[in-house]
Order: structure tokens, then sequence, then C-alpha cells
């Protein structure tokens, strides 16, 4: 495969499976000793602004959504919070599955389906969805070594995880707007960019995170 130029990341220890699963283990441990959930990447003021946005796009409070490498699944107990019934997560971490589901039966969210899966692999078993939805983990895949092809196929998977009219809404830390476009432009459209905060250094404005919801291709170019 030919290599672009969007940007490519150093290979480290958070591209790594292990490092997830250890990352998990300690969560674990401080959530059964101080009932501490653990950490919510970009925090908790990004997930709120992806629930005000898809709330303004009359999503619907039954449409299937899946959280992309989940974590401790902080994301989907917020949209469960919103009133949002149709709700799975998944990561390649069986820790991070772990905590979620301890999480879901001490917060009386049973319904929350949580499973292993590794976004690399096969996942034509998981369905198909109306939103897919990404915080920190297309980031965590830029990280891994051969992380052009790996990003690669993380994008098709995605396509295929999506249904036809559904949305694919991602945060990142590591990539900007144009990066993230030119990454899903084989399988996706921008749709739109949801405002995220914004800092000012010697008038100069930037941002800390990028938020953007993608639709998929009507038709692929070869
Ligand atoms: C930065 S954390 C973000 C966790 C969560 N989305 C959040 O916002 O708090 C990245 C997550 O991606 C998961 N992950 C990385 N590569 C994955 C893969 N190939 N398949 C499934 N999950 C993966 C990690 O286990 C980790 O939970």
């Amino acid at each position: 495969m030919e290599e672009e130029d969007t940007i490519n990341l150093n290979p480290c220890e958070l591209g790594t499976k292990s490092y997830w699963d250890s990352a998990y283990e300690t969560e674990i441990k401080n959530y059964l000793d101080n009932g501490d959930i653990g950490e919510i990447w970009f925090d908790e003021s990004s997930q709120t602004r992806i629930i005000k946005w898809l709330n303004k796009q009359d999503t619907s409070k039954d449409a299937s959504i899946i959280d992309l490498g989940t974590g401790n699944g902080a994301m989907l107990f917020e949209l469960s919070e919103a009133e949002y019934t149709n709700l799975t997560g998944v990561d390649y971490s069986e820790k991070s599955i772990e905590l979620a589901q301890k999480i879901a039966i001490d917060q009386d969210q049973p319904h929350i389906t949580f499973k292993v899966c590794d976004l690399l692999a096969d996942v034509t078993e998981l369905g198909r969805f109306d939103v897919c939805h990404d915080k920190g983990t297309f980031d965590a895949i830029g990280l891994m070594n051969d992380a052009f092809d790996k990003k690669e196929i993380y994008t098709k998977n995605v396509f295929d995880l999506l249904n036809d009219k559904g949305l694919f809404i991602i945060t990142s830390c590591n990539f900007t707007e144009l990066e993230l476009t030119k990454s899903f432009s084989n399988y996706f459209d921008k749709f739109e960019v949801i405002p995220s905060q914004t800092f000012q250094f010697g008038g100069k404005v930037g941002k800390t995170t990028t938020s953007i919801c993608f639709k998929k291709k009507e038709t692929l170019s070869k």
C-alpha cells in the first residue's frame, strides 16, 4: 500500500494491548477499592458535546449506537442517562470489558451490551449500527506498529459496521480535522465538524481535540 502524507506518529506503548490490559487491571482495582470508574478520555465535556449534537440531529432514542474502544464504558452510561436505549460497547482489552460490565451492574444499566472485540479483526458478527462512536481509539491505533495499514483496516471495518445512512463520530487529540478527513476519505465524507473547546495563545486560536461526524460514501472508488 502506498504511504499517504497524513501524519505518521512514532509507535509507543499506548498502541499495544498489554498497555491497555494493565491500565484497566489497575482501574478495576481502583474501582473496587473506592468506586472511581477511572479515566474519561478528553474529559466529560467531550461526551456531553457529542450527545448534545446527536440530540440536535433528532437521533432516535432507539438508534443502535456502538462505542468503539469503549474503555470503562463512560460514554455509554452518559448516552443511557440521555435516554438512548440501544447501546453496545466493544474493546479488545478483556479487562476494559470486565470493568465496564462491573460498572453497568452497579449502575443498574444491564441493558448495555459489552463485548470483547478487536476492531482490526473480523467485525462482521457485531452486525450494523446507526451510529459508530470513537473517542481516542483511532488515536491509539495510530500509535501501533504498522499504523498506516492498521488505520486503513479500522476504517474499512467501521464502514462495514455502519448502516448506509449512519453517522461515524470521532473525537481525536492526535489528528487534525484535515488529517482525519484525509485518513477516512476512501470510505467516508465529512458531514459536520462538531464544535469543541478552543484556546487562544498569542492571537492564534487552537483546539485540544477535534470531533467530526462522517457519513458513508455512496460509491467507493477503486
Ligand atoms: C484512549 S482509550 C479511549 C477509551 C474510551 N473510548 C474513552 O473515551 O474513555 C483507547 C481505547 O481503545 C481501545 N483499543 C485500542 N485498539 C483497539 C482495537 N484494535 N480494538 C478494540 N479496541 C481497541 C483500548 O483498549 C482503549 O480502551
